[in-house]
């Protein structure tokens, strides 16, 4: 039998042990930019008693500890005093031992340990999907989540010859599209009650461009469809079966901007009607920070170099997926295949690097309660 409908908790946790944020440099940088848009949100924020921050989909909070900690130290040399709380988010499968330790200072860049920098700042962690209500009514000044919205709450089927919904065919990009936006519709409507009036809720979500690009699909080689063929290769051989193929199969779908803006274009839809607005919404590129690298280190760096900073940053994500597929199977029977796995795509970029990369596609968003 197929898992299908697995649930997203079991199938999607980022590798462990602070293994996220180090491989994952590019998702950091596209943080980074947000800054600027989080910090003008803040000037026009009504200051209530407290200030909620919430941080879905954190994962180990690496990636975006160096821009709360500009955010927080902003916050405080303006003379704003009021205290401040920020949950983190993620399913209870995440490391959040991590997180708590990487904001006490103990784990990562203990310089942006803005929890033990500035007072009247306390970090708290929740372990329930974004799907759900996760504060109470009218709490939430500020939200902000960075690529997790792309997991959809349930894979509505299985993909029979390809492993992510940007590759399957007509029919099953039909049902992932339908589960997305059910799932889009009731994450914004519990944002919508968490937020205090005049809060925002700015998010960066993996997506589809005007220019049909998406994650490691911008004009060289498709990642997806790389990982669909060493997959298929892997079955080929002998070494998985069709069902373990076809049980790897991404819980996510990348929304086009259309798909994002659907329920804020319709007035009365219960989105508009629970009083978000979108302010503004556009697609974000961010270079693969590991071929920005590579290709300004030509000279003195090879191609395998590259591949083995690249594929990492792959299989950060990534690997949960393949390695769920095998389930049935014995853990070192599992590490073996899905190493076998990454070592194959490993050797195709060292033989030929051209055109590999992982650059990074979001729509940025910045909804408000109004
Ligand atoms: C690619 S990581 C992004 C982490 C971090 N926000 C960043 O941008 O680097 C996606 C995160 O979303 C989390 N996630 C996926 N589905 C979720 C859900 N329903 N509720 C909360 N977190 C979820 C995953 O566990 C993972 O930690």
């Amino acid at each position: 039998m197929s898992n299908t409908n697995l649930n997203t908790q079991s199938v999607l946790s980022m590798k462990g042990e602070g293994y996220y944020s180090q491989k994952t440099i590019g998702a950091k940088n596209a943080i980074d930019k947000m800054e600027l848009l989080i910090d003008q949100a803040l000037k026009t924020i009504p200051k209530n008693d407290i200030l909620k921050i919430a941080d879905f989909g954190s994962a180990d909070g690496g990636t975006s500890q160096q821009m709360w900690f500009n955010i927080i130290e902003k916050i405080k040399n303006s003379g704003d005093n009021r205290q401040i709380e920020i949950l983190y988010t993620d399913l209870a499968s995440n490391d959040f031992s991590v997180l708590f330790r990487m904001m006490q200072g103990m784990h990562g860049n203990s310089d942006f340990a803005y929890q033990k920098k500035f007072e009247n700042v306390f970090v708290h962690g929740c372990g329930t999907g974004f799907h759900d209500q996760l504060m109470s009514d009218n709490s939430l000044s500020l939200g902000f989540s960075a690529t997790a919205m792309h997991y959809v709450s349930e894979r509505p089927c299985l993909i029979q010859n390809h492993v992510h919904m940007v590759g399957s065919n007509e029919d099953e990009k039909a049902q992932f599209k339908k589960q997305a936006l059910k799932d889009w519709e009731t994450i914004l409507i519990n944002r919508s009650k968490e937020l205090v009036s005049g809060g925002r809720f700015i998010c960066i979500n993996f997506g589809i461009d005007e220019e049909g690009r998406h994650l490691g699909n911008t004009g060289g080689h498709n990642m997806f469809n790389n990982f669909a063929k060493h997959w298929k290769n892997l079955e080929k051989d002998g070494v998985i079966t069709n069902e373990e193929f076809i049980n790897a199969t991404f819980t996510q779908h990348y929304r086009t901007i259309e798909e994002f803006r659907k329920p804020f274009d319709d007035p009365n839809s219960p989105v508009s009607k629970s009083g978000l607005i979108l302010k503004s919404c556009k697609t974000m590129f961010t270079d693969c920070p590991f071929k920005v690298h590579y290709n300004n280190n030509k000279s003195s760096m090879t191609s395998r170099e590259y591949a083995e900073t690249l594929i990492p940053t792959m299989r950060s994500w990534s690997e949960t997926v393949f390695k769920t597929a095998l389930e049935k199977r014995k853990p070192e029977e599992i590490n073996k295949i899905v190493d076998q796995f990454y070592n194959s795509y490993l050797e195709e970029v060292a033989n030929k690097p051209d055109g590999h990369a992982m650059d990074y596609i979001h729509v940025v968003m910045d909804i408000e309660k109004v």
